[in-house]
């Protein structure tokens, strides 16, 4: 297809970001669940394949162009694993193909995940160069023993200078990811953590309540967690400090500055379409005929490798019925006023008159507010917020 044939299409479909997987660590945290493969366990002498990965992204990318149809990129985002792993090199030529294959948008916000443990000033200004615009610094605790603990590579001081050394790279918008309910992790401790992250003022702040993930190593040998009382403490205390401190509360985890909010994430929430590259990404598409589906590439790092790119990916149907609830899980954890006719454009199909009489007993419920009555815009409460999933459950 010509872009030509293609543009017309472009506003009828939802904006279109990109994620890029790199599925290698120094280390395996016992907590962690994602497709992040300990570097010399499946590497030869240490040295990551970066040439023959970056090969088969753009094999991978090439495969999947055509689900672009026209539309330019809204952000992407580089994850893990741990992407700040790979060398300047690889990132460089890896933008330059992206921008002779995509069209980027003027202001697209282009993230990478990056491990206080592996920070070398000089290799994050070249990050900067390549075009990366935006750093996800792991981070999740400052406190030594909780450090350990988890399994990290860096300790509180190397995280600190991890940010430090991020702003003398050139970057100006930063998140840091922090965790909380850490086992035996005492409120005190926990806000202790927050106010250091603070102190160092990011653009945005992820702070995720740990969960103890199947296939961890915490899963096998369960550690002591905070009890209840404690956890709701907790996120009770964090949420009004991160408030006090002018970081609005807009997705579950996510805490941002005025204007800062992850675009990237802002487009998954929203419902958005997003091609996804690399040893088990995941992506979603809209088709200018109106069908929607899920992608997943296959997940070993060898045997994302060793595959056909025309074999990697395996697709799976949205299906109609399932429509509702799927634009809703995502929809209702952000906290942000949203017009029903966005279910159209998302959705690619019509209200169902079923999801228009589950929202009216949400608002009846106090659970969902009409924010404006004549352009049907809605939102989730602060009640809403608290009962998450009992909001949800009335999409089922
Ligand atoms: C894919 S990880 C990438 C971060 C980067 N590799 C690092 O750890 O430095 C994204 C974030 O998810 C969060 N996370 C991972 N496992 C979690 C769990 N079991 N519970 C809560 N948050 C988790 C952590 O805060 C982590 O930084
Ligand atoms: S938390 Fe980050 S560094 Fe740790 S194993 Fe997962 S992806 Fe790798």
């Amino acid at each position: 297809m010509t872009p030509e044939q293609n543009t017309p299409k472009v506003d009828l479909l939802p904006p279109l970001s990109l994620y890029i997987h790199l599925p290698w660590c120094v280390k395996k945290c016992p907590y962690c669940d994602f497709n992040s493969h300990q570097a010399d366990r499946f590497t030869h002498n240490n040295a990551l394949p970066e040439q023959d990965y970056l090969k088969q992204l753009l094999s991978d990318l090439e495969v999947d162009k055509p689900y672009v149809q026209g539309r330019p990129i809204k952000s992407i985002f580089f994850g893990g694993g741990t992407p700040s792993l790979m060398s300047a090199d690889f990132y460089y030529q890896l933008m330059a193909e992206l921008q002779q294959t995509l069209t980027f948008c003027d202001d697209i916000e282009i993230t990478m995940e990056a491990n206080p443990g592996t920070f070398e000033q000089e290799k994050f200004r070249h990050f900067r160069q390549a075009g990366i615009n935006r750093l996800s610094i792991g981070i999740q605790s400052f406190q030594p023993n909780l450090l350990t603990t988890l399994g990290r590579i860096h300790n509180r001081d190397e995280a600190i200078r991890a940010v430090d050394k991020s702003r003398q790279a050139g970057f100006d918008n930063i998140n840091i990811d922090l965790m909380h309910g850490l086992p035996d992790q005492s409120i005190e401790q926990a806000m202790a953590d927050l106010t250091t992250a603070i102190d160092l003022q990011p653009e945005h702040l992820s702070w995720y309540q740990l969960t103890i993930e199947p296939n961890t190593e915490f899963f096998r040998r369960p550690p002591t967690l905070p009890a209840d009382q404690i956890l709701w403490d907790i996120q009770d205390a964090g949420q009004t400090l991160l408030a006090q401190k002018g970081y609005r509360h807009y997705e579950v985890s996510a805490y941002a500055q005025a204007n800062k909010q992850a675009q990237h994430n802002l487009n998954y929430w929203r419902f958005g379409d997003y091609l996804g590259l690399g040893a088990g990404a995941h992506g979603k598409i809209t088709l200018a005929d109106g069908q929607l589906f899920r992608t997943r590439k296959t997940r070993h790092p060898n045997h994302y490798l060793q595959t056909l790119p025309e074999s990697l990916t395996i697709k799976d149907a949205i299906l109609t019925d399932d429509m509702p609830l799927e634009f809703m899980m995502n929809r209702l954890r952000l906290f942000e006023s949203f017009a029903l006719t966005d279910y159209e454009l998302f959705c690619q199909q019509a209200i169902p008159e079923t999801l228009l009489t589950q929202l009216n007993r949400a608002v009846e419920m106090g659970l969902l507010a009409k924010t404006d009555w004549e352009k049907q815009q809605i939102m989730t409460t602060e009640k809403g917020k608290q009962f998450l999933n009992e909001l949800l459950e009335l999409f089922v």
